[in-house]
């Protein structure tokens, strides 16, 4: 419960206006939509525009280090080779990689092939071959302002299924978007993902999803793609938060490699493909912040 702010305080976005002119119809919209039994957002999940703006610029450089790995990445190359040109781009651009030594993640990026689900370490024995599908995963910290955003890439020839899945993942992600506005929930994007992938007969991992990030490299809201329509948080103008959904070939159950502790695989060894994009909800509906 925060300190109820008074009509003429200045409002707890920072605008300079005072509450009565700014944010106070907001928050009692807000405010009823809870006493109707949603989950709504707190403040501190609603980014101010001096923070957009910075989180923007940590972005800046997200993009420009997936940009720069779409050019390089080929056959016979490791993904430690990936995982170094990560640390120095991001470097060179003034950001530093937000995974390196996150929980003692010991690597700039997360590179996951094939049945590799998620948190991939990248490794020297990981030598990129035909017919291979992966996703890197990349995220920075720019003055600290965080942003997080990954692709699949197909190596050489791929499979028809292997790329098959790539291609609804990525769509998986537009179907994802177009739920992302005020006033809806974040159910409405999760179910939607989800019937999306069970329609093409592919299934989405549970255990594992998205995130509010910004001030933060994991903040709340969790973000689930197995919800349902009018349920989870209320998306208000200002949240960021990652759509990632995991979307199997086979069936949904994953695990963690007990000696790395990090790498989620599929269960059954099927592939998994996964994109991410980092979002901002805006007052007409969204905008894409990293991808
Ligand atoms: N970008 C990944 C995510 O948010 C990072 C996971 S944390 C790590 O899902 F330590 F595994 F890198
Ligand atoms: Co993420």
């Amino acid at each position: 419960m925060s300190r109820k702010i008074g009509r003429n305080d200045p409002c707890w976005c920072k605008s300079g206006r005072k509450y009565k002119a700014c944010h106070q119809a907001f928050d009692e919209k807000i405010e009823r939509i809870r006493e109707a039994g949603h989950i709504v957002p707190d403040h501190d999940m609603i980014k101010t525009k001096d923070q957009i703006e910075k989180i923007k610029e940590s972005a800046k450089i997200n993009v420009a280090v997936l940009d720069y790995i779409s050019e390089q990445i080929k056959e016979g190359m490791s993904t430690e080779e990936i995982d170094r040109m990560v640390y120095e781009k991001t470097t060179r651009m003034g950001g530093y990689p937000a995974t390196l030594h996150y929980q003692d993640f010991p690597k700039s990026s997360c590179t996951s092939l094939n049945h590799q689900v998620c948190h991939g370490i990248p490794s020297e024995r990981d030598i990129l071959k035909e017919g291979d599908i992966l996703n890197v995963d990349i995220s920075t910290r720019l003055d600290g302002y965080y942003s997080d955003s990954s692709r699949m890439f197909c190596i050489g020839e791929v499979s028809p299924e292997k790329k098959k899945l790539v291609e609804v993942a990525r769509e998986c992600i537009d179907v994802g978007l177009k739920e992302v506005k005020p006033w809806g929930f974040l159910g409405d994007m999760g179910q939607a993902i989800h019937d999306y992938a069970y329609a093409h007969g592919y299934t989405v991992v549970r255990e594992i999803g998205g995130h509010g990030v910004g001030l933060e490299f994991h903040e709340d809201p969790w973000v689930s793609y197995n919800s349902k329509r009018g349920t989870e948080m209320l998306m208000v103008p200002g949240m960021i938060f990652t759509i990632e959904p995991m979307i199997n070939m086979g069936r949904a159950e994953i695990y963690i490699d007990d000696k790395d502790g990090w790498t989620v695989y599929t269960q059954d060894g099927m592939p998994s493909a996964q994109w991410e994009v980092q979002v901002l909800v805006t007052d007409d509906g969204y905008e894409i912040i990293s991808y």
